[in-house]
């Protein structure tokens, strides 16, 4: 019994100490699971907070947003006007020849934010040249038009027939078609002559800006009468007629230009536009000259990027800003959430530094531009950047009030030789001035706005830029951003956006994604993005539901890095849209058959694969040759 005893106790012993001893092993491989556990989301999380991993980024891989092909691509904000370039493209066209008709169609189709009563900055790449020309063919003041205009009626700079600056797209097409055109230019209207006369399907985003501009188009005459006809509201889905654009559109395919800068076209269009108002004469419309000069060229991280020179305030910007990063030294700089701040600071940086800008026939630049072109202002400024803590506006030498521009559409265009386009056009706000002249359908652009007055009372108490002032013929600044990027003298890519203010950001945002920290196309266009009007001094982070239903908001990660650098962020529903086009320049498909401007290809042209991109934020959709 005793030995029974004995013999159990032990016995009972060894099973508590063995379930002890298991527990205590369970324990501690829990323990040390759950170390390894947290370890790894510190280290994971960390990287990503300390930029050491690009934070991963769910891509919606939507088929329709991207297009590829060896041939050719255009990526414009409305599929249709991106077919409309590829069947032009088909035909054998020049890149400027498909610009012509996708520009044309984004008057019909997009009239909110574009069309031939605006004006537009188109960079043009030749392939077998490797000249590139920037025409600026944006609107003009009016010869009766002075400094003071707006002074006893400020709403004026804005809405109504007063707004208006001198129309330059039709003559800028031309200009680029004169120069490049392959195909007849009657031929690149017939599309939107069509869709314009007979009739073209209201897309979602022009729907939802028909809705907001409601009491705009109520208001006037002739945009009730494309836009509310039968006094309702056009919706998604409803058919839209511009007749008389269509017959505006067919006087200037018979007889060019000249059709409205010189003729009945253009006296009927004068008259509309006297009677709500406005000051434009035939004098002005004679005296529109489209500007053509070399595009400006710019080195920045292993690329070069042309764009237009003021008064584009676009290039010098995004050099300015991409020197300020490449003064880091290391492409790490622009990684994580760090380069968010980093960005963020030069961009305060830049927006102080263009209000010096104004247009270059009117007021001498050079010294501006010299200074954000030069590394060494980059350089300084830069050590201006704490990684610690953002500042106050006045910190930046903000001197002027900012500008503050609306509306535009973008697109790119890359053809078979490997001709490239990059064009951005515009009637400033939704439906510019809110008038459409009726007599020849055309919307009235309200770029007057972008001119700065003395007496303007502006957001930040600053001054108004003098070198922005309105004066007879002259181009007020813009933030519109089209650019062509090379790599060792190679077509590397294709990028612009529209979204006024905004546009700056956005476009570099896309580059560095891209062609900086490698993300695909659509990710690259498709990544949120922050903004800054320097004052109020708010990073503007994306937050939004776009129009096919994603919603794009920034980490909760960067979020948090921000704040605590003393960053005041402010949630909002908006954005500039931008579209994209890259070449794949890794594994070229040299076809040494294929003879460009007459010659023999010898190989020195790349024809590697072309991805376009349309922004999804918007309804547009990429084509392919
Ligand atoms: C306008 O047209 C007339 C002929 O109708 C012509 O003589 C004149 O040179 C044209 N002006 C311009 C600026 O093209
Ligand atoms: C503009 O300014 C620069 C530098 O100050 C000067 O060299 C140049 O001559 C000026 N240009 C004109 C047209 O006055
Ligand atoms: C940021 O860092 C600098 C030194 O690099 C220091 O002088 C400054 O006090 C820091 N600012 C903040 C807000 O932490
Ligand atoms: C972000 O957007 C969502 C959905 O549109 C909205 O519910 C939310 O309130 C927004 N957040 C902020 C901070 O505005």
């Amino acid at each position: 019994m005793d030995q029974q005893q004995r013999m159990e106790r032990p016995l009972l012993g060894d099973r508590a100490a063995a379930n002890k001893k298991s527990r205590r092993r369970a324990a501690w491989v829990f323990v040390t699971v759950l170390i390894f556990i947290v370890l790894g989301l510190v280290v994971y999380h960390g990287s990503a907070y300390w930029g050491l991993r690009e934070e991963k980024y769910e891509q919606r891989r939507d088929a329709n947003d991207v297009a590829e092909s060896e041939n050719g691509v255009v990526a414009a904000d409305d599929g249709r006007c991106s077919d409309i370039g590829v069947s032009v493209l088909k035909d054998g066209g020049h890149a400027v020849d498909a610009a012509v008709a996708t520009a044309l169609c984004l008057g019909v189709v997009n009239p909110m934010s574009s069309g031939i009563g605006g004006g537009a900055f188109m960079v043009v790449r030749s392939s077998s040249t490797s000249q590139a020309e920037a025409f600026d063919m944006r609107e003009t003041a009016p010869l009766a038009a002075s400094k003071d205009m707006y002074e006893n009626n400020p709403q004026s700079k804005y809405i109504g027939a007063l707004s208006m600056g001198v129309p330059g797209e039709i003559a800028g097409l031309r200009e680029a078609w004169s120069k490049y055109g392959r195909l007849a230019w009657k031929s690149l209207f017939q599309p939107a002559i069509r869709l314009a006369r007979d009739g073209f399907v209201v897309a979602p985003y022009l729907g939802s800006a028909i809705k907001k501009s409601e009491k705009l188009i109520m208001a006037d005459p002739g945009l009730r009468k494309v836009f509310a006809p039968n006094g309702k509201l056009l919706r998604p889905g409803d058919t839209c007629y511009n007749v008389e654009l269509g017959h505006t559109l067919e006087a200037i395919a018979e007889n060019g230009p000249q059709a409205f800068y010189n003729g009945t076209l253009g006296e009927n269009f004068v008259r509309d536009v006297r009677q709500v108002g406005g000051i434009l004469t035939m004098e002005d419309l004679r005296h529109y000259k489209v500007e053509i000069t070399d595009a400006m060229a710019v080195n920045a991280m292993g690329y070069t990027i042309l764009g237009m020179p003021p008064p584009s305030s676009g290039t010098p910007g995004l050099a300015l800003v991409l020197h300020i990063l490449d003064g880091y030294g290391s492409a790490d700089a622009v990684k994580g959430p760090l380069r968010l701040h980093r960005l963020i600071e030069a961009m305060k940086h830049m927006l102080a530094l263009r209000m010096n800008l104004g247009d270059p026939d009117f007021v001498n630049v050079t010294d501006y531009i010299t200074d954000m072109l030069s590394p060494s202002l980059a350089k300084s400024l830069q050590q201006k950047i704490f990684d610690n803590t953002t500042f106050p506006p006045d910190y930046y030498m903000n001197r002027f009030s900012q500008l503050r521009d609306h509306g535009t559409s973008h697109f790119c265009i890359v053809d078979s030789d490997r001709n490239a386009v990059s064009m951005t056009t515009t009637v400033n706000y939704y439906f510019g001035a809110g008038v459409l002249s009726p007599s020849t359908g055309i919307v009235l652009n309200n770029e007057m706005d972008d001119f700065s007055t003395p007496t303007e009372i502006s957001v930040d108490k600053l001054p108004p830029a003098p070198a922005n002032f309105v004066e007879p013929r002259k181009r007020p600044l813009s933030s519109m951003t089209p650019i062509i990027i090379l790599k060792d003298n190679q077509l590397a890519g294709v990028i612009g956006g529209s979204g006024g203010i905004f546009i700056i950001p956005a476009v570099t945002q896309v580059f560095l994604n891209h062609f900086v920290l490698g993300m695909e196309p659509l990710a690259a266009v498709q990544y949120p993005r922050v903004y800054h009007e320097l004052v109020p001094n708010k990073v503007l982070y994306e937050n939004w539901t776009v129009i096919d239903g994603d919603h794009i908001e920034l980490s909760d990660d960067r979020k948090v890095f921000l704040k605590e650098r003393g960053h005041e962020l402010k949630a909002q529903a908006k954005g500039a849209i931008c579209q994209l086009v890259v070449q794949t320049l890794a594994s070229p498909l040299i076809d040494t058959t294929r003879k460009i401007g007459g010659q023999p290809n010898s190989g020195q042209v790349f024809h590697g694969m072309l991805t376009a991109v349309s922004d999804p934020r918007k309804d547009g959709k990429p084509a392919g040759l």
